[in-house]
Formats: C-alpha cells, sequence, structure tokens
C-alpha cells in the first residue's frame, strides 16, 4: 500500500464510528455509534415516565401549600392528550374534567405510598396503582384513604383547585 492509500485509510479510521471501524476488522460489538447523550431529559412532571431534568422551568410554582401549574406549558400536554397528569414530583394527580374544571389528588398511593405507578380509566373513573394493581375512585366524594394505610379501594384524597385563564392552583391540604 503506497503513502497515498495509507493516508487515506488513517483518515477513514479516525473519522468512522469505533464500532464500524471495528466492524471492518472483523471484530463485531453491541454498541450504538453515538457521541453524544441522546436521550433527552424531559423537563417537569409526566405520567410515570419521564423525570425532572433539573431545568428551572418546571411549567409550575409553590408557594406554601400551593401548586400553581402554567396549563399552556408543554410539560403538561399530557394533561390534555389523555385527561389527566401525575405530577409526582409534587405527589399530586389531575384529572381534567373539561377545559374549566380540573381535579387534584393525593398522588401517594394509600396501599404503600407509591407515587409513580398509577394509570387512569376513565371508564369506570379510577386510578390504579399499578405497584399491586389497587384502583381508587376519582369522585372526591367516596371516603378518601389516606396514604400509605395499607387501604386498596376507597377514594383517593381530593385537593382544591382554582383555575384562573391557563393557571391552575393546587391547594394541598
Ligand atoms: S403501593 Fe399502590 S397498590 Fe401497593
Amino acid at each position: 500500500m503506497n503513502r497515498k492509500n495509507q493516508n487515506k485509510r488513517r483518515e477513514f479510521l479516525n473519522n468512522v464510528c469505533p464500532t464500524v471501524a471495528l466492524a471492518f476488522m472483523g471484530v463485531t460489538m453491541l454498541q450504538a455509534c453515538s457521541s453524544g447523550d441522546d436521550d433527552s431529559d424531559i423537563t417537569g412532571g409526566g405520567n410515570n415516565d419521564n423525570n425532572n431534568g433539573g431545568g428551572s422551568d418546571t411549567g409550575y410554582t409553590k408557594s406554601g401549600n400551593n401548586i400553581t401549574m402554567n396549563l399552556n406549558h408543554s410539560n403538561f400536554a399530557k394533561l390534555n392528550s389523555d385527561g389527566w397528569f401525575n405530577l409526582y414530583q409534587e405527589k399530586v394527580l389531575i384529572l381534567k374534567i373539561s377545559s374549566s374544571s380540573y381535579r387534584a389528588f393525593e398522588g401517594r398511593c394509600p396501599h404503600q405510598g407509591v407515587s409513580t405507578a398509577w394509570s387512569f380509566n376513565s371508564s369506570n373513573n379510577e386510578f390504579r396503582c399499578g405497584q399491586h394493581d389497587s384502583d381508587f375512585k376519582a369522585d372526591c366524594s367516596t371516603p378518601a384513604a389516606q396514604p400509605n394505610t395499607g387501604a386498596r379501594s376507597g377514594s383517593l384524597k381530593c385537593f382544591s383547585t382554582s383555575l384562573n385563564g391557563n393557571s391552575l392552583t393546587i391547594t394541598k391540604s
């Protein structure tokens, strides 16, 4: 191999992903070709499948017992699309009844306090904690079970809400 071809080969190996280069040499590896972090964090809450990425714009603020959410914030898009939202960072579940009516519930499971395994079944108006498959009413009228009491039925504790334009305030009490 002449010097010009050797330089081209060296240049190619310098530029190509190491996994691809090893494959050319007959070595296989189970590794993706990526030099960056592809797992972008989603800032704020979500329905059990996201995390608080540490950004400063979470779409909500806290003051004492009050949590005030900007409903237009992209972090809360699932509240519109799914009709409910798990703001698990604050241990609050939010249910959209209509464009002008929301309910908020204690987000810690009455059974053992888990806050990240919720799903909502609109046909029977119940939240299910998937940790041990317990169902809880979301009607604010069935007697509520307090978190961590071992209860596996009843209602989730209801928090008061007030809507002012696109701003939803939840008062935890
Ligand atoms: S912690 Fe929720 S059902 Fe057990």
